[in-house]
């Protein structure tokens, strides 16, 4: 199983990441998207206090964990939502690389991707032994049906948002072929030129959730990556299923993050704090690029800028490393990515500031 999986791509990037290092004022990291700001105090204080957990936590979660995800979902995404169709899960990375598998892909089944995509969704159909096939529009498979689609907007790595009408085609032609749509909304709550749109939404998907699950993370919106912390919704046929084979497999959230999660969810103040964060680094990032003669492609939503010199990205990368600023190739994400790179918005504000006297010194 092993050898099926790709090389892990960001072992390439360590030679330049060594020479962002020599710069005299230090190296800004800008191509991994992990969170730098503090976990909220809120979040904080209900893991420490549900510190003491002799017991086995539910792999459904707590009911006061489902019902602040389904209140959420009604609050900020205008989803009709059913507590019992709640799952939490261990981190949504974990859950990108073993739906397939745990929804019954195998071999003979095909699991479709954007072909600029997290890397993780080509991951999950491997370890399912099914064939991965990243897509550009669902049209380019022809007469093939997969089994599953994946989509995912706000786009990592382009920050690109799928509008509601794209999102009504893509559920109504996995409909018509019996195939089901797995929506990755990790980024739904960073919007910033375009309104992110959950799949789930009545105008998308006519308040039937059959044949579809969202995926949610805290790990971007409550700076809680370290927690490992995410759930699935949708399908309440799907989400059953998936909680007996997560039940049988041990795949259970431990019971202080389910209390760490259940008060981020009933916060929204802490996320707007964060907004307003990464809203300022992404406009003086944004202008130093282009100073510097990038075109920022897409980058409406989520964490990255997705930017272009029209060269190949390895010379980007190159170029920048000698500026002491790490950034991720665009092929690391698909061959429609090899003239761009992608920029995180994800490092401190001194940091950041650091990399924009450089870029337009
Ligand atoms: C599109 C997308 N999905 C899922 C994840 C996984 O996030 P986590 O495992 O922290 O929930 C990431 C992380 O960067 C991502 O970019």
């Amino acid at each position: 199983m092993i050898k099926t999986l790709p090389d892990f791509p960001w072992d390439l990037l360590t030679p330049y990441k060594e020479q962002a290092r020599q710069h005299a004022g230090g190296i800004v990291d800008l191509s991994v998207g992990t969170p730098v700001d503090p976990t909220p105090e809120i979040v904080r204080r209900a893991l420490v206090d549900a510190a003491d957990a002799p017991g086995y936590p539910a792999t459904y979660g707590t009911p006061e964990l489902r019902d602040s995800v389904a209140d959420w979902l009604t609050r900020r995404l205008g989803v009709e939502a059913d507590p019992a169709a709640v799952l939490p899960v261990i981190g949504t990375k974990e859950a990108v690389a073993w739906l397939p598998t745990l929804l019954g892909a195998g071999p003979g089944d095909t699991v479709a991707f954007p072909e600029l995509a997290y890397p993780t969704y080509d991951v999950g159909a491997r370890l399912a032994g099914a064939t991965p096939r990243a897509v550009d529009g669902l049209f380019s498979l022809g007469p093939e049906t997969p089994k599953i689609v994946w989509i995912n907007s706000p786009s990592n790595p382009t920050g690109k948002v799928l509008p509601a009408e794209h999102l009504r085609k893509v559920v109504a032609w996995a409909r018509e072929r019996g195939a089901t749509v797995i929506s990755d909304e990790c980024y739904i709550e960073l919007g910033w030129d375009a309104e992110p749109v959950s799949v789930l939404r009545p105008d998308v998907c006519g308040a039937d959730h059959r044949g579809l699950i969202a995926l949610h993370s805290l790990s971007k919106r409550s700076n809680l990556a370290g927690y490992r912390a995410g759930f699935l919704t949708g399908d309440p046929a799907l989400i059953t299923a998936l909680l007996e084979v997560r039940k049988h497999a041990g795949m259970i959230v431990p019971a202080p993050v389910q209390a760490a999660m259940t008060a981020a969810y009933r916060d929204d103040a802490h996320v707007q704090e964060q907004r307003e964060r990464y809203a300022r680094r992404r406009t003086v990032l944004r202008r130093a690029l282009e100073a510097y003669g990038f075109r920022i492609d897409h980058s409406e939503a989520g964490l990255y800028l997705w930017a272009s010199r029209d060269e190949p990205c390895w010379d980007t990368v190159k170029a920048l490393a000698e500026l002491g600023i790490l950034v991720a190739p665009g092929d690391f994400y698909g061959t429609a990515g090899t003239r761009h790179v992608r920029v995180a918005l994800t490092a401190t504000d001194e940091r950041i500031d650091a990399a924009v006297a450089r870029l337009t010194a």
